[in-house]
């Protein structure tokens, strides 16, 4: 049966690692908290005049490659980021530029960090839709410039990076069983970035007295992301009939070793058949699941034949799961 499939990964972070020590430094802080609550050792941090545009493109020409494909045989990017470079146009717009990808339609898509799986899924619908043939899904962020530098609770979290799929219509390997997505509007003050947009005037400081960096209330989005993870994975199981023993491998977007660990707990998942890489990259949102997957497609942890189930969860709220047969 003809379904979307993921033909080629790749990943690009920047070489700059931000580590837990070298944050002691500036900040009422220390390795052994950050550890402790979030399993997070080390980061990427961007470098400057280093755009998302540009870790996006790293990010696709590596798949690209993979898939042995020319960007001139793309006819759709997408790139999940909340970062872009500019507020508009769309990232997706520059990497189509900067690939020289003429034939393909180019738009962003802003789900935080479930956004790499909402733009999987729009991709899906594309491919299915006959509406195009080959695309490009990116998730791509610099976070490191929207995070308060002063503020403990936030900036020791987030890193930079950018990871990209080519998924194509077809018969064979790295299937998409399903998508499954979902969003609660009334929990967006629980995690924001104010900016600058109808709310909050370009140039008009004077009628913003709050800080334009990340907002989070942390122990909030924890509880209801555990709950929300583990009830969407089961969702997009029983949709293909399968159950968690069927899972060879959970790549989830990666927010904090305490979440993944609860998440995999509450679902009976053994520890091994998690993909964790947050202690090296810390949560890059959107870029996340992405990266993990080429990490772990290039290292040799996907296997033929695996069945590989994506979820992540992020502020809107937004959260979702997907199905792949590697
Ligand atoms: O990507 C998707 C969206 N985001 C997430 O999924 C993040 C979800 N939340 C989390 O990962 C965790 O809530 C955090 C890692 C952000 C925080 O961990 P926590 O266990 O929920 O800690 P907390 O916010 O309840 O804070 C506990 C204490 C506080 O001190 P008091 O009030 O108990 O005296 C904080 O001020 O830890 C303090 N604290 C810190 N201490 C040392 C907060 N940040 C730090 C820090 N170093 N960096």
């Amino acid at each position: 049966m003809k379904q979307s499939r993921i033909i080629g990964t790749g990943s690009c972070l920047p070489e700059r690692i931000l580590t837990n020590a070298e944050l002691e430094q500036t900040l009422d802080t220390n390795d052994e908290w950050i550890v402790t609550r979030t399993g997070i050792r080390e980061r990427r941090i961007a470098a400057e005049g280093q755009y998302t545009s540009d870790l996006a493109g790293g990010a696709a020409r590596q798949a690209l490659a993979m898939a042995g494909l020319e960007a001139a045989d793309i006819d759709l990017i997408l790139v999940a980021t909340v970062t872009g470079d500019l507020s508009w146009p769309a990232t997706a717009c520059l990497v189509q530029d900067q690939l020289q990808a003429t034939r393909a339609a180019a738009f962003d898509i802003s789900a935080a960090c479930s956004g790499f799986l909402y733009a999987l899924s729009t991709a899906d619908s594309f491919l299915r839709a006959g509406t195009a043939r080959r695309a490009l899904v990116i998730g791509a962020e610099i976070f490191s410039r929207i995070v308060d530098w002063q503020d403990r609770s936030t900036c020791i979290l987030f890193g930079d990076g950018a990871g990209a799929v080519v998924l194509e219509m077809g018969e064979g390997a790295g299937q998409l069983l399903g998508c499954h997505l979902h969003s609660d509007g009334s929990q967006w003050p629980l995690l924001y970035q104010l900016g600058y947009g109808s709310r909050n005037p370009a140039g008009d400081q004077s009628r913003n007295p709050e800080h334009p960096f990340i907002r989070m209330q942390g122990n909030e989005v924890f509880k209801v992301a555990v709950r929300s993870l583990s009830e969407v994975a089961l969702e997009a199981l029983e949709a293909q009939s399968l159950t968690v023993a069927d899972v060879d491998l959970l790549v989830p977007h990666q927010a904090n070793q305490r979440i993944l660990e609860a998440t995999a707990k509450r679902l009976g998942l053994p520890p091994e058949k998690v993909m964790i890489n947050v202690d090296r990259y810390g949560n890059t949102s959107a870029a996340s699941i992405p990266i993990a997957l080429d990490e772990a497609h290039r290292s040799g942890r996907l296997q033929p034949g695996h069945l590989v189930l994506l979820n992540a969860f992020g502020g809107g709220f937004t959260w979702g799961a997907a199905l792949v047969r590697w």
